[in-house]
């Protein structure tokens, strides 16, 4: 008999997608999140991987096939599930931690231990100076870590990125991935994140989903066996490189 610490946290079933009939956007996609595991799925743009991330997230119903967690069948917005699109939706209106405590706000009333559990995770974002600073007064790595910060607040026990880090210069990338690294160890957070940046998957995840176009399938699932804690140093590493060369292939950047 299995017992619920035998299931993985996310299962994704033959799960497929279609926006209209003639387009099939997703081929049946499976694969499982064990709980605490950092995934990343990386692909071309338009092989669906928003998508994906949105019918795990329950925003968007798939045609075909079911998305588990933690066992139970989910098919709807999960309040155990924390979501940072592609553009950061920040409310102009309301200060930075006005907006980490709007999840909240739409649960109830906000209580002073919600405010102090809302100041804790700017302050984990390093924007604890920040709290009374309204959106358009940040950077936009600022900016990101806010939204990061906001779909933490409800402690999710999955948490999906879609390219969170995507418009930021390169300098500022590199040191989100840390800090997101950081919080992912310090919370044991389970993650699964899609980026177009093969060396962010491979310095990120535990495991890299690589999705082919038209419809999005799962060409390859490469295993990031790299040491824990990780520091940028491993990029150049002769193994780090083999790993990446070996993503580029799949995705057809590589010849072999
Ligand atoms: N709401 C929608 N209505 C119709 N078609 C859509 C919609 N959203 C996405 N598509 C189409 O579905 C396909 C996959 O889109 P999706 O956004 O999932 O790709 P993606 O892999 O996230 O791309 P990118 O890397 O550019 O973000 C694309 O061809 C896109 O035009
Ligand atoms: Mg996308």
């Amino acid at each position: 008999m299995s017992s619920p610490s035998d299931l993985p946290l996310l299962r994704v079933e033959k799960v497929s997608h279609a926006y209209s009939p003639e387009t099939p956007v997703l081929a049946p996609v499976s694969f499982d999140v064990a709980d605490g595991e950092f995934v990343c799925i990386v692909g071309t743009s338009g092989s669906g991987k928003s998508t994906l991330l949105r019918i795990i997230g329950g925003l968007v119903e798939a045609k075909a096939g079911a998305v588990w967690l933690a066992g139970a069948l989910s098919t709807e917005p999960h309040p155990e599930i924390g979501f940072v699109f592609q553009k950061t939706n920040l409310m102009p209106w309301r200060t930075a931690l006005e907006n980490v405590l709007l999840p909240l706000e739409l649960l109830g009333p906000i209580t002073p231990t919600h405010r102090s559990q809302a100041m804790a995770l700017l302050e984990l974002v390093g924007l604890a100076d920040s709290a009374h600073s309204f959106p358009a007064q940040l950077s936009g790595g600022m900016a990101q870590r806010l939204v990061l910060a906001r779909a933490l607040v409800r402690h999710p026990r999955l948490l999906l990125l879609d390219e969170p880090f995507g418009a930021l210069d390169a300098l500022t990338r590199e040191r989100l991935n840390l800090e997101l690294l950081r919080i992912q160890t310090s919370q044991q957070q389970t993650v699964v994140m899609v980026t177009h940046s093969i060396n962010e998957a491979v310095f990120l995840g535990d495991r890299v989903l690589v999705l082919g176009e038209q419809p999005g399938r799962i060409l390859a699932e490469i295993h990031v066996d790299l040491p824990r804690p990780r520091n940028l140093a491993l990029m150049g590493s002769e193994k780090f490189g083999a790993l990446a060369t070996e993503i580029r292939r799949h995705i057809g950047l590589v010849e072999g």
